[in-house]
């Protein structure tokens, strides 16, 4: 497993659950992240914040171990995932659950071997331990009675939902979002708000959420971190933000505002 010495980080008490530190990265040439630090509490949720093109994904792809650093690294859950070998990480990968933009479900797959799919490789549950874990996941989100649906059948909310639903059936520490609510209408971002609110609350997990939907992230963040240009120029609450002198934060939350 990834507690080879290499991989294995001291770490003080009360440490993050996700740690970047002086995180730097460039594509032929470009420099896309420039000098990140991000601390992310355990228990807690994170918005990053930015406009299309800042860096959000290439950060949150740091933070899985699918890109590495030119400079800097990453620690999550106290182990360096910028530094792990290719197998430590599909092991660790075990601790993040990733929901994807569009929900990314197996249309030929019903709701409940969509849930199911990453425990496939484990063999040693049996198909009624499976069937279980399956239905008291779709509970967590709030959905009863749909494994023998179709993703066809669904909402698009309830679609984002049965995405949690999969991402947290191997007990993930930190669950990672990517674009939840972008091209939803109003009441079904207040669906998955209240989807991410839950699984923080009912599973205690660390979130990540990777958005520009500034509405949707003062609703569920308790920390915002604001990403411009590959750096962050802005972190805080809420409220904090919405009291910042930070031009870059101003602009942003007045191009929101005056949408509203
Ligand atoms: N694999 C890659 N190879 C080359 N360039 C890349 C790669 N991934 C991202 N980039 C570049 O990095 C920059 C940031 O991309 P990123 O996908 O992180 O933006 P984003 O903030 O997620 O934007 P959006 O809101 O549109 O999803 C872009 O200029 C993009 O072209
Ligand atoms: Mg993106």
């Amino acid at each position: 497993m990834a507690s080879s010495g290499a991989a294995q980080v001291q770490s003080s008490a009360g440490e993050a659950m996700i740690d970047v530190r002086n995180l730097y990265r460039s594509f032929n040439g470009f420099q896309v992240l420039k000098g990140i630090n991000l601390k992310m509490a355990p228990g807690t949720t994170t918005v990053v914040l930015g406009g299309s093109g800042s860096g959000k994904t290439v950060l949150m792809k740091h933070i899985m171990g699918l890109f590495k650093p030119d400079k800097g690294e990453v620690i999550v859950d106290g182990e360096n995932v910028s530094t792990m070998s290719r197998q430590d990480l599909a092991v660790f990968r075990q601790r993040m659950g990733m929901v994807f933009q569009n929900a990314a479900l197996f249309d030929s797959m019903t709701v409940g071997e969509n849930v199911a799919f990453p425990l496939v490789e484990h063999s040693d549950f049996t198909e009624a331990e499976i069937k279980e874990k399956v239905k008291e996941k779709l509970a967590v989100v709030d959905l009863y009675n749909v494994e023998h649906k179709f993703p066809a059948e669904l909402s698009g909310g309830m679609r984002k939902r049965v995405g949690l639903a999969r991402a947290i059936i191997r007990d993930p520490k930190i669950v990672l979002y990517d674009e939840p609510t972008t091209g939803l209408d109003p009441l079904t971002t207040e669906s998955v708000d209240q989807m991410i609110i839950g699984a923080r609350e009912k599973l205690g997990v660390t979130s990540v959420v990777i958005s520009h939907d500034i509405g949707s992230a003062f609703h569920i963040a308790d920390h915002i971190a604001m990403l411009h240009h590959g750096v962050i120029v802005d972190q805080g609450t809420a409220k904090d933000l919405r009291n910042s002198k930070d031009p870059h934060t101003r602009e942003f939350l007045a191009t929101w505002f005056g949408r509203q």
